[in-house]
């Protein structure tokens, strides 16, 4: 059975990942590509279903950006959102203008009628809201159009040539303030497309399998693990792909949590690659000697990181390829269709200038992030991996406020595993997107036993967010934080003060350094 798949014509638009996003959550396979795709390209990629994304153009703009008219005949069906209505009015015959003030241009939510006798919104109400953003508006649907949806200010809300399977609606039905969007979408898939929604993480695996193998053949490959689930789940994919032909070169740099390095090297022993694990510890804590200021240890890390992945490999001899874990946003969000995009691994430094490769391979390239769990599990990691909460590739480093010494990493490791330990104990990992211990540089009295004691003071955090780019910190239940200081200051030496950081971002950020 040939795979069945969506092609998103990408215009620009602020949500064209959530339309991919969603698309797939109907379990139907789907890639974004940039407008300027050629229809021969189009025609290569055979969608059984284009969408037209929105974008922050008019579609009378000069140079605006625009399809190839070729493709409204190629018999395929088409949804066109916000900008991609207007382009679908536009090229077809119809008319549409820039909203006059206070008429038709419209933000945020915005109640709407719909006609539930087309396919695209069959048996849902005749009323909900959709999420709008748009400064301009069909005058004038084009011929074979009917109106299929209004709101107060926007007559033309939605049309659709139920012959051609062509429709357009100026809401967004990926943002989830549209109430009935992921319905719509489901609407447009399975009943105007004719979609099975059959695509599952285990038939994606078997064809990366498949096409990793025919694209690499006997060359041998080289990836630097850093335990992190994106190139884990590469690792674990690329074993089970070309087995020996594959290198996996772990640095341990000695800034892992807790047991951390042991998991990840348990987790890669026994696949049929080839691991490496360099214990460099040593390297990184003498270079990091006595250094304070983040940014430093940020370059020094990375610096060595780079250079401890390039020794090994110099013994490794010639490799053909090298893997990277990049993933479907960073994709996205550089630029489609431009030259590969090389994610710095381990989040640290660069790519080594002198690693001796022929080429680039990104197996996960056209995942999402929840996507690329999926696959882990399938290929079957162990789950402290593939959920593990995102941790910077400086690792403890930037946790530990001034100069970084073994016996601070042993105290923070401690602390910080009790903090995790306990957090999912009460079923409340899930409540935060990061949560973690750092040690502050600040020494404060306290009482122990009948002696004063003079040790250092943990912070915890944890945080709630969408992004990263802001957050706010997460309101855990006292009893639990009453426990995690009880356990911290009576099990961690070195340790006589536990605070919980209610700082959100900004104006802190999630990190201490
Ligand atoms: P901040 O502290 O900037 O953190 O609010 C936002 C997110 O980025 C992660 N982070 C890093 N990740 N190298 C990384 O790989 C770094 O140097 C680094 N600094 C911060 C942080 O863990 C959080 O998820």
């Amino acid at each position: 059975m040939t795979e069945q798949r969506v092609l998103i014509l990408d215009f620009g638009g602020q949500y064209d990942q959530l339309i991919a996003r969603r698309v797939r959550e109907c379990r139907v396979y789907c890639e974004v590509h940039p407008w300027t795709m050629t229809l021969e390209e189009i025609r290569a990629y055979g969608p059984d279903g284009i969408i037209f994304t929105g974008g922050p153009h008019s579609v009378y703009e000069p140079g605006a950006p625009d399809v190839d008219p070729g493709v409204f005949s190629l018999g395929v069906p088409i949804l066109g959102i916000c900008y991609g209505c207007q382009l679908l009015a536009a090229r077809l015959g119809g008319q549409v203008v820039p909203a006059e003030e206070d008429s038709a241009r419209e933000y945020g939510k915005t109640d709407t009628n719909f006609d539930v006798s087309s396919p695209l919104f069959r048996d849902l109400p005749e009323q909900s809201v959709t999420w709008m953003s748009h400064g301009d508006y069909m005058a004038r649907a084009p011929e074979g159009f009917r109106l299929i949806a209004w709101s107060a200010a926007c007559p033309n809300a939605a049309i659709g040539d139920d012959a051609r399977r062509f429709y357009g609606v100026q809401f967004h039905p990926e943002v989830r303030h549209t109430e009935q969007g992921t319905e719509i979408l489901r609407r447009f898939l399975y009943d105007v497309c004719g979609l099975r929604g059959d695509w599952s993480m285990g038939g994606y695996r078997d064809r990366a399998v498949r096409e990793l193998r025919e694209r690499i053949g006997q060359g041998r490959v080289l990836l630097a693990l850093s335990g992190g689930v994106d190139s884990s789940v590469c690792a674990a994919l690329l074993s089970e792909a070309v087995g020996a032909q594959l290198t996996c070169v772990f640095v341990d740099h000695g800034l892992m949590r807790k047991d951390e390095g042991d998991q990840v090297e348990a987790a890669f022993r026994d696949r049929e690659a080839n691991f490496i694990r360099v214990n460099a510890a040593d390297r990184f804590l003498g270079r990091l000697a006595g250094v304070r200021q983040p940014e430093r240890k940020r370059k020094i890390i990375g610096e060595e990181f780079i250079r401890v992945f390039e020794e090994e490999s110099r013994k490794l001899g010639r490799m053909d390829y090298l893997a990277q874990g990049t993933i479907y946003p960073d994709v996205i969000e550089s630029g489609l269709g431009s030259a590969a995009v090389i994610k710095s691994h381990h989040n640290v430094g660069g790519l080594p200038e002198h690693v001796d490769f022929r080429e680039i391979v990104e197996p996960l390239r056209l995942l999402f992030k929840d996507e690329v769990r999926q696959l882990g599990r399938e290929l079957g990691l162990p789950e402290e991996l593939v959920s593990r909460q995102p941790f910077p590739g400086p690792g403890l480093a930037i946790r530990i406020i001034g100069p970084v010494t073994r016996k601070k990493l042993a105290i923070l490791r401690e602390a910080d595993a009790v903090f995790r330990e306990e957090l999912a104990a009460a079923g409340l990992a899930g409540a935060a997107a990061q949560y973690f211990a750092a040690l502050t540089n600040m020494r404060t009295v306290g009482v122990m036993g009948d002696g004063r004691s003079y040790d250092y003071a943990v912070a915890l955090r944890a945080v709630e967010t969408e992004d990263f780019m802001t957050a706010d910190w997460v309101r855990l239940p006292y009893e639990l934080l009453d426990r995690v200081s009880r356990r911290i200051v009576n099990q961690v030496p070195g340790v006589n003060r536990v605070l919980y950081d209610v700082t959100s971002k900004p104006p802190a950020t999630v990190e201490y350094e």
